[in-house]
């Protein structure tokens, strides 16, 4: 296990060396095939090559294709074939195949520019192998109930066929969560980056338990992951050189999900993405067009003050149905939400429903180098309150 996890640190470093080394040399290559974006939060808005995650993203999966053989090199150098671990072995490949899935989708998105709808169709394609392997190898859907609601469901449920709907929506949820909390360079990739370390040392303290095998499992994926992940992290934090795309954010969702699935902390893996989950159940009226949703809900830059600001979406009283009116009214009461009157007639303005422009709205015009760290600090700090619950309430054994 020690020289398996050595192996995959060794590769991870050179993965981080190769990535940091060929993310700038691609970027040329990348505005003259037009796979680019505007950065809109600076004065003069540069022209930034996108979809710089598919590099570190395929640099992770050649780290992962030349270490599939270490993990299970004791059973190939004695040909112990009677009892190669041939479950484990068809986990690993399936958690590549749905991660390789959803690479191609998600750079397939950046050059094509998809729909929304789609946006919630990759993931659900993209673990179907996943979802295979799973009912195939181990298709336990039972789930032990949590103690408070012990007494109306019982110990434990079998949910049965929809638990599979939850396992598929998980990688819907850690996929579009990453890539609506985005706008602000380097943001994308940070909170990756938090989330990942936050994995990488809940699966460490549990390695000595007696799950090790699920924690080994994840580590093998998640090291490689963050840095790869750090080499991109360089280029895109402020002033960004490459933009990640939704390639890297697709990338980034599916790979946890891929873990907590396969690794058995699904649960747990969610309380790792808190802001995420703010910002996504902030961001549902405006996701299903109950309040107006612009193409772009990032900050807006204020040229004067070099400062970043809330950017808002406009409306009309009289367009707005009863449901988005009481929807604004309820978020205006909780104070996440400022409405103003426009200039022009009859058209108000509001705050667009994002935990950034909430930050923002809270704390006043901020840099966007600030205002990513910050964010970054926020999530660390919930991270860390999550990993002290996570050990009290023992949800490591939350499924059986
Ligand atoms: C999601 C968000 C959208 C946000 C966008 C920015 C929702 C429903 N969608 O859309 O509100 O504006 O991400 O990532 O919440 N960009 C910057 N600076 C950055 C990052 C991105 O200016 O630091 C701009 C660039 O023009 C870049 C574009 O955003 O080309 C990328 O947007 P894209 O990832 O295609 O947007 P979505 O993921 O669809
Ligand atoms: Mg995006």
């Amino acid at each position: 296990m020690w020289l398996s996890l050595a192996v995959n640190a060794a590769l991870s470093l050179l993965g981080y060396y190769a990535a940091a080394n060929i993310i700038p040399k691609f970027r040329e290559m990348f505005l003259k095939a037009n796979i680019s974006g505007k950065d809109l939060n600076k004065a003069n808005q540069p022209q930034i090559p996108e979809a710089s995650g598919v590099i570190s993203s395929c640099i992770f999966l050649i780290i992962m294709f030349i270490f599939i053989p270490v993990p299970f090199g004791n059973h190939l150098v004695y040909n112990k074939s009677s009892d190669f671990p041939y479950k484990e072995f068809v986990q690993f490949i399936a958690a590549l195949l749905s991660i390789c899935c959803m690479v191609f989708l998600g750079f397939a998105d950046d050059v094509l520019n998809l729909r929304w709808r789609h946006k919630l169709y990759l993931p659900t394609i993209a673990s179907l192998p996943l979802l295979m392997v799973y009912f195939v190898n181990i298709n336990s859907t039972t789930i032990i109930v949590p103690k408070p609601l012990r007494i109306l469901l019982g110990h434990d449920v079998d949910l049965g066929f929809l638990y599979y709907v939850y396992m598929g929506m998980l990688a819907v949820f850690c996929t579009n969560a990453i890539n609506i909390y985005a706008g602000v360079n380097g943001l994308e990739v940070g909170q990756s980056l938090v989330i990942a370390a936050s994995i990488i040392l809940f699966n460490v303290v549990e390695i000595t338990g007696d799950c090790w095998k699920y924690h080994l499992f994840s580590l093998y994926f998640m090291i490689p992951f963050f840095f790869t992940s750090l080499a991109l992290f360089q280029y895109n934090k402020y002033p960004a050189a490459v933009f990640v795309g939704d390639t890297f954010c697709y990338f980034s969702g599916m790979t946890v999900a891929v873990v907590a699935i396969l690794g058995h902390f699904s649960k747990t893996a969610l309380l790792f993405f808190i802001p995420q989950i703010g910002n996504f159940i902030f961001s549902l009226p405006q996701l299903f067009h109950i309040l107006p949703c612009p193409r772009h809900r990032l900050p807006k830059l204020h040229p004067e003050s070099g400062l970043l600001r809330t950017s808002t979406f406009e409306y009309k009283e009289k367009s707005m149905s009863p449901l988005g009116r009481l929807v604004l009214k309820l978020y205006q009461m909780l104070g996440v939400v400022k409405v103003e009157k426009s200039n022009r007639e009859d058209t108000y303005q509001a705050t667009n429903c994002t935990l950034i422009n909430l930050a923002l709205k809270l704390f006043g015009p901020s840099h966007e180098k600030r205002l990513n760290a910050r964010l970054l600090i926020f999530q660390v700090r919930r991270e860390r309150k999550m990993d002290n619950v996570t050990s009290d309430i023992e949800i490591l054994n939350e499924w059986t």
